[in-house]
């Protein structure tokens, strides 16, 4: 049982969730590339949600390779039906995904709702083979605190915290990533940072409205922020005058030896 707080099955998950794919997938693209994913490679794809970097994955390594999509939800992932990828419901807290070993294990905004993200790092780390290489993708909020505007600042900690609180931790914790993947024995580790800069009005301050419209009930519940400032929020992500700093990007890599 994962508590995890925004569930697939909601009828605006698809759209959510392309919004994040919108924002995200160059940057993954650019970093799995630069790994070295190519036509043959065996990939897993772990917490795939709605499967645009499992595609991408799928066009790279060809006919000649293979991809293996998990979610606990993969209700996202029909269009998916390719002859090289197989999408299976899976969560990597329960052990290492079926289908392995793979040169290539990517996760990406999926450690963050875990209650124990080390064990699902060995998890993934155990169905590597040799030589593999993991990368790590996550998003550590700090960036939000240089905001001049107290209702997003207050905004985007009730949301980020909300969304994450069964994992018992908050959203600032990937900082502390790039440590905890180095300890596994891999070699190479190493990473780079980003953060995003929001305009209201654009895909990625939709993604944060239509996120807090799937917690609305439980970020009021929880204490953190009202109504009224939360309504305040969505009206200055819907805002084009609006900018600020969005989530940090943590980007960490490394390659199983033995
Ligand atoms: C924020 S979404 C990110 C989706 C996708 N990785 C992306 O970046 O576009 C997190 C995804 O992780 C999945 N997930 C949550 N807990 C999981 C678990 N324990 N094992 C596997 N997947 C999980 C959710 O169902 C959801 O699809």
């Amino acid at each position: 049982m994962t508590g995890y707080a925004l569930d697939n099955s909601w009828a605006k998950a698809e759209r959510r969730l392309s919004l994040l794919e919108q924002h995200l997938d160059p940057m993954t693209q650019r970093r799995l590339a630069a790994l070295g994913v190519a036509g043959g490679a065996h990939c897993l794809e772990i917490g795939a949600g709605g499967g645009s970097v499992a595609r991408w994955l799928a066009d790279c390594v060809g006919q000649t390779g293979r991809v293996v999509a998990t979610d606990i939800n993969i209700s996202l992932l029909k269009g998916l039906a390719a002859d090289n990828v197989e999408t299976i419901v899976h969560d990597i807290l329960a052990g290492g995904p079926p289908g392995g070993p793979f040169d290539f294990v990517h996760a990406r905004w999926l450690l963050h709702h875990l209650p124990d993200p080390e064990q699902a790092i060995r998890n993934m780390i155990s169905v590597l083979r040799p030589g593999g290489w993991l990368m790590l993708e996550e998003v550590d909020f700090f960036p939000v605190h240089a905001s001049d505007s107290e209702t997003y600042t207050r905004f985007m900690v009730a949301l980020t915290d909300n969304v994450v609180r069964a994992s018992g931790r908050d959203c600032f914790w990937a900082r502390a990533l790039p440590a905890m993947v180095a300890r596994q024995g891999l070699r190479s580790v190493a990473g780079e940072g980003d953060f995003s800069i929001i305009q209201g009005g654009s895909p990625t301050a939709e993604f944060f409205i239509l996120t807090a419209e799937q917690m609305r009930e439980r970020m009021v519940a929880s204490g953190e922020i009202t109504e009224a400032r939360l309504d305040e929020a969505v009206g200055l992500l819907s805002s084009p005058d609006f900018w600020a700093f969005g989530g940090g990007g943590v980007a960490i890599w490394g390659q199983r030896t033995d």
